[in-house]
């Protein structure tokens, strides 16, 4: 590929954004954009040889000044939680990519962001793929599995408890990092291709939440149990310990994801992207033992 190829990356102030652009302008992969709400965050970008402009999906024309002779674009998902807002968003991004011309775009999507997915997010996935597919532009969609690095949150607390409370039943997810997922963006936006493709990313093995209490118990030197719950009293739990309905019911939603098998298998994606193995959820988890025993003392 020409050096003097142009690539944009949206969303470069959020932590999977920010993490692209630093590998991008570490391998020297052309000339890099940073788009974001928020250039002001980006300075450091900007002073490692980053051009970094406003993109704003809700401002469209923000991003059709910022793809001014651009050939490839990241698009990242936004982060709203309001269910449909995301792929409005996105759909109007990818709108003024058409008008562009530009050669491909680079998604990222959820894991089997397929009709029947009981993840409340997954119609703003499928309706961003959709629009990709109808706009005849090349595109790679990335739809990446969960992240590992949120275990670091949930986990903790499971150890303070001794319990790990799920709707999973006995299904589990292929968690992948987030540093992978920057990995596989970054190796997907600087490639030659041109195509059309769907990757399911992920991690290295599917890990059910039986394993996850039995590595939290390793990490931590406690004893942690899995303890099954159904959607509806997991949901209920978590509105009496403060969390509003809406965002219960999207996290639980996940979890009956896993129990249909909606977070697996586990592909080879990564690696066909990368050349490398991707991290296991066991290995990055004694990486962060230090921050993982510290949270869930604190
Ligand atoms: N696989 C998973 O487990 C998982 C977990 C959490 C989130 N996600 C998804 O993956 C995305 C990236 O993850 P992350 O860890 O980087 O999340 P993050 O740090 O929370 O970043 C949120 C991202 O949304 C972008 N954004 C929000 N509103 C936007 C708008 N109006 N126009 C353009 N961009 C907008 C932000 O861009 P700027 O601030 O730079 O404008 C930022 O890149 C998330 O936004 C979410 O869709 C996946």
């Amino acid at each position: 590929m020409s050096v003097t190829n142009s690539l944009l990356v949206t969303g470069a102030a959020g932590q999977l954004g920010r993490r692209v652009v630093e590998l991008l302008l570490e391998s020297k992969a052309g000339r890099v954009i940073a788009g974001t709400r928020s250039p002001e965050k980006c300075g450091d970008l900007a002073k490692r040889g980053a051009i970094v402009r406003k993109v704003d999906f809700d401002e469209p024309h923000t991003l059709s000044d910022a793809i001014a002779g651009v050939d490839r674009v990241l698009l990242i998902s936004t982060d709203s939680m309001e269910l449909g807002r995301r792929g409005q968003q996105h759909e109007r991004a990818i709108g003024v990519l058409v008008e562009a011309g530009i050669k491909q775009v680079v998604y990222t999507s959820l894991a089997r962001a397929e009709k029947g997915s009981p993840v409340l997010l997954a119609g703003d996935h499928i309706s961003t793929e959709k629009s990709l597919a109808e706009s005849g532009l090349g595109h790679t969609i990335l739809r990446n599995n969960l992240y590992t690095d949120l275990l670091m949150m949930s986990l903790p607390k499971a150890v303070a408890m001794g319990k790990l409370f799920a709707a999973a039943g006995t299904g589990g997810a292929a968690y992948v990092t987030r540093e992978d997922c920057a990995r596989a963006a970054a190796a997907a936006l600087s490639a030659a291709f041109e195509g059309k493709r769907t990757l399911e990313l992920t991690g290295p093995s599917v890990v059910t939440h039986a394993d996850l209490a039995s590595l939290a118990s390793e990490l931590s030197g406690k004893r942690v149990d899995y303890v099954p719950m159904e959607p509806d009293a997991l949901a209920g739990a978590m509105v009496t310990q403060g969390m509003p309905e809406a965002v219960a019911k999207l996290w639980v939603s996940f979890d009956v994801g896993m129990a249909r098998g909606f977070f697996g298998p586990a592909s080879t994606a990564f690696h066909e992207l990368t050349g490398k193995a991707p991290t296991g959820v066991a290995e990055f988890l004694s990486t962060h033992r230090q921050a993982f025993v510290a949270a869930a003392n604190g």
